[in-house]
């Protein structure tokens, strides 16, 4: 088992890739704890998957973007856990509205709403990290329209951006403590596939060397591997997981 020993918390755990991470992580050693919005949806599911297969898994319910609830959500990480190894934000908006609006559709509502949560959420998470991590790592999540730009998603795209370089930037001040390091996503296959028609869908995997969408399962490989010692030298960088789609 790769993180045996270790404890971690990945936000944006109810679904999804968040999901998937939580439940690897549980597989392979970790004592995971998961967070979403206050909501019951989806969220004992995630626990009683883990807890069933014989892992350990706790939830709690939290706002990223809110910086109260964020702290809660630490403090009661730190005391079901003792500290913290890694952490996973995995959390962020998908909303077809956002994602289809042209530039003049675009409104400062929109605007903060994804900032909110995927820019100034990752940053409030690992802020909140520092005092319960003394060495580690940490995995954000970006995407890689805000590597290569896109015709659609630009708001999404510069919020990502944006942990794009807050990466970087606490890559290089939390050295040789805590690693950073973030994942830059394609088309992995979660709830947002529902909101393409079929021709859409045709268009965005012809677009895929791969021919296909990523798995979430695919995804959280790459979030084992950068938050276990197997990555001990890689800090500071954006992983690309697209099929192909974007090549540097
Ligand atoms: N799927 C892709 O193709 C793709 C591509 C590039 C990047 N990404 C990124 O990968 C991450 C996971 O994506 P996904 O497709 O798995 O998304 P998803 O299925 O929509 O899951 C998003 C998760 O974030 C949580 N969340 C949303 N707002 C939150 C908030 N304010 N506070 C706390 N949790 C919040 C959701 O919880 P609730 O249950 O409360 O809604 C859910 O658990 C996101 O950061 C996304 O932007 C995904």
């Amino acid at each position: 088992m790769r993180l045996t020993g270790k404890r971690a918390l990945v936000t944006g755990s109810s679904k999804g890739i968040g999901a998937e991470v939580a439940r690897l992580f549980a597989r392979e050693g970790a004592r995971v704890v998961i967070s979403h919005r206050p909501s019951e949806r989806h969220f004992d599911s995630v626990v009683n998957s883990i807890t069933k297969a014989g892992g350990d898994a706790s939830a709690f319910h939290a706002d990223v973007s809110d910086p109260a609830s964020v702290r809660r959500l630490f403090a009661e990480a730190r005391q079901r856990l003792g500290g913290l190894d890694i952490l996973v934000n995995a959390a962020g908006l998908s909303d077809s509205r956002i994602w289809n609006a042209d530039i003049e559709e675009t409104t400062p509502e929109m605007w903060n709403r994804v900032f909110s949560v995927d820019a100034f959420g990752t940053f409030l998470c690992a802020q909140a990290a520092l005092k319960v991590m003394k060495k580690g790592s940490i995995v954000n999540v970006s995407s890689t329209p805000a590597l290569a730009g896109d015709t659609e998603g630009m708001v999404y795209a510069a919020a990502k951006g944006s942990v794009l370089s807050l990466t970087r930037m606490l890559a290089k001040k939390l050295a040789p403590r805590i690693r950073v390091n973030c994942m830059a996503f394609g088309s992995i296959e979660t709830g947002w596939v529902e909101w393409l028609d079929p021709s859409q869908l045709g268009s965005y995997v012809s677009a895929i060397p791969m021919r296909r969408f990523g798995k979430p399962s695919e995804a959280a490989n790459l979030a084992l591997f950068l938050a276990s010692d197997e990555s001990s030298y890689i800090t500071g960088q954006a992983i690309v997981l697209d099929g192909g789609e974007v090549m540097r």
